[in-house]
């Protein structure tokens, strides 16, 4: 009996324990459950503090950069090779006028969709009275394979396209036969050997074809065509996507001298009176592409995600300020900040995603939606990171975070390309825009004549890409950078314009300036109407081919804003005759002093207009085939 009572004790002991244990782990698992969250909480604050840091770019900084870029440009242009800026000569010499004619076409290469254009040219007065566009998407195993496939695969899409030419493209064609002009751009770097030639000195944005890289595209894209046997297409004209965007953008405004893309990938040209033996000119001033993604300066910011992104990407080591500012890669910095604040400090609770492990799973477009999240639980934020990465269920907290990495990484790369049109501004008009630079490079600089022509004016800058069109914070923060480094003074002479697909359209325009039946223009392109397209006939701006897409980076979330930048200015109707219901954007006066590039004509016959104002981004309309 005792021992009965022993073990019956026993066993009260042994459940009061367990009770004990189990009531204690409880607590425990409860604390955990407090303490926890706060303390990965914690730490990744430390580490977003840690990548805000490493990503700052104070305003010290961003002049040494622009300085930098001014200095680079210098090194570039007068020693091939010796710079990280290869600053190309285009051998574009002969800029629109507007008086250009006729049916062209371009072909626009240089991300992950490639676009067909045509375009008909009237003149003057028509200018451009009918354009189409469709847009193709690149597979990925076209971007990696072989420049025969990517190239065949380009040409059938042309030639499909040119066979659906419509009556009323058609021209009663004094010459032997038909051909139609292309204009092709191509926006990788191209050693260019003429104008309607050059050599592929590497690739970038995710491209790697190995047999392309020393290649003659125009002779890589001639030859494809030849090999459709289909209507006859001549390249004529071969151009950066920046030059382009520099000739759609002179072509209505005499006042553009630099041309830029903020999109998937980033570069600039610009007008360059200081030209070096190796770009021989005519009339003593060209083009240079600048290829500034491959600008580097030791006060760039670069943090871990950079040198991540950098290590594993098709092209480690090369261009690098592209890397922190296109917007093929700001998703991907994001991704990669987020993987280490999952890995490190359990930021989405439990094990890590595993669609955040996946490189370029978050497309910039994405990534912008999250930033323009302004709802006060962030559910913008919340369905991405579910529909992207697979995380069902977020904190608040951890969302916050999420956007502020967005925030960072947005501003950082619109900063970086403020400080790069800075050091522009700096390389082409001192005399305006150089406080710091050495006396000796002051003296350099007073040598350009295209120095002493703007010092009284405005430079605008024509400049395309879904970043800066379709990312409203995106251009606030560039503009407020610009402002930042400029005096009052010089923000006023610089205006920035949006000039959407300037790429492609300018590449049509430029054929035509460099067309074989230039001059002969009133006669072969006779229409077989009366005369020119017109005006009932004028089909309008934004006008597209039924099956075009729409390029990704069309997809950026724009939430208006009541800043200055979203009031799209809407130029003036042009004064003279009722026959055209396009806009015109030319600046203030109606005549330039500068010479005009295409012809010997010296004035422009640009109409009055209202000059664009100061800090809001304008449209250049005529070339707006995206309008919405
Ligand atoms: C290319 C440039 C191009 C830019 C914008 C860069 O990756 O190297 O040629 O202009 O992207 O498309």
């Amino acid at each position: 009996m005792p021992e009965m009572g022993q073990k019956m004790w026993m066993n009260v002991f042994m459940a009061g324990a367990a009770v004990a244990a189990v009531a204690t782990a409880v607590v425990v698992w409860q604390r955990m459950q407090k303490t926890q969250p706060a303390q990965t909480r914690n730490q990744a604050l430390g580490l977003l503090y840690e990548f805000q840091h490493a990503a700052a770019t104070p305003l010290h900084a961003l002049r040494q950069i622009a300085e930098h870029m001014a200095i680079e440009m210098h090194a570039g242009l007068m020693t091939e090779g010796k710079s990280n800026l290869l600053m190309l000569p285009t051998f574009v010499e002969n800029l629109p006028d507007g008086s250009e004619e006729g049916l062209f076409y371009a072909l626009d290469l240089g991300g992950t969709n490639f676009r067909v254009l045509r375009c008909l040219l009237g003149g003057k007065e028509g200018r451009v009275l009918k354009q189409e566009y469709e847009e193709v998407p690149i597979p990925k195993s076209l971007m990696l394979g072989t420049s025969e496939e990517l190239f065949d695969f380009i040409a059938k899409r042309l030639v499909d396209f040119v066979n659906r030419e419509g009556e009323e493209y058609r021209i009663k064609n004094k010459r032997p036969q038909q051909v139609r002009e292309l204009g092709l751009t191509f926006s990788f770097p191209v050693k260019q050997l003429s104008v309607k030639s050059g050599v592929l000195i590497q690739w970038t944005k995710g491209f790697k074809i190995a047999d392309g890289v020393g290649a003659d595209v125009v002779t890589l894209l001639q030859s494809a065509i030849n090999r459709q046997h289909g209507p006859k297409i001549d390249v004529v004209v071969l151009v950066n996507d920046t030059v382009g965007t520099l000739a759609g953008g002179r072509y209505w405004n005499d006042d553009v001298m630099v041309g830029m893309i903020l999109g998937t990938g980033t570069n600039a040209c610009y007008v360059e009176r200081d030209l070096p033996s190796h770009a021989p000119s005519k009339k003593g001033e060209m083009v240079i592409n600048m290829e500034w993604g491959g600008f580097w300066s030791s006060h760039l910011p670069r943090t871990y995600a950079d040198e991540q992104l950098d290590n594993e990407s098709v092209n480690p080591g090369q261009a690098g300020y592209e890397k922190m500012i296109g917007g093929m890669y700001l998703g991907e910095i994001v991704r990669r900040v987020l993987l280490r604040m999952a890995r490190e400090a359990s930021l989405f609770g439990g094990p890590v995603p595993a669609k955040l492990r996946e490189p370029f799973i978050l497309i910039t477009p994405e990534m912008s939606k999250m930033h323009a999240d302004e709802s006060g639980d962030l559910r913008v934020v919340a369905k991405i990171l579910r529909d992207v990465f697979g995380v069902q269920k977020t904190e608040l907290p951890a969302r916050r975070i999420v956007h502020d990495v967005c925030d960072i990484v947005t501003m950082r790369s619109a900063r970086l390309a403020a400080a790069g049109i800075v050091g522009i501004l700096k390389k082409i008009m001192p005399d305006a825009f150089d406080s710091g630079t050495s006396g000796s490079l002051k003296t350099l600089h007073r040598n350009s004549m295209v120095a002493k022509r703007g010092d009284s004016g405005k430079i605008v800058l024509a400049m395309d890409g879904g970043l800066y069109e379709h990312y409203t914070q995106y251009r606030i923060y560039m503009q407020a950078a610009v402002n930042e480094l400029l005096s009052e003074a010089q923000a006023k002479r610089l205006v920035i314009q949006l000039s959407k697909d300037g790429s492609g359209i300018g590449a049509t325009i430029l054929a035509a300036c460099h067309s074989q039946y230039r001059g002969q223009s009133h006669k072969s392109y006779e229409t077989n109407e009366p005369s020119y397209a017109p005006h009932e006939k004028m089909v309008r701006f934004g006008d597209a081919h039924p099956n075009a897409t729409k390029s990704q980076f069309t997809q950026y979330d724009t939430k208006p804003t009541n800043t200055q930048f979203t009031q799209y200015e809407k130029p003036s109707l042009r004064s003279s005759g009722a026959q055209s219901d396009r806009p015109n954007l030319c600046s203030s006066g109606a005549q330039s002093d500068r010479p005009n590039l295409c012809t010997s004509q010296s004035q422009s016959d640009m109409p009055n207009c209202q000059p664009p104002s100061q800090h809001s981004v304008s449209y250049i309309y005529g070339l707006n085939i995206f309008e919405q």
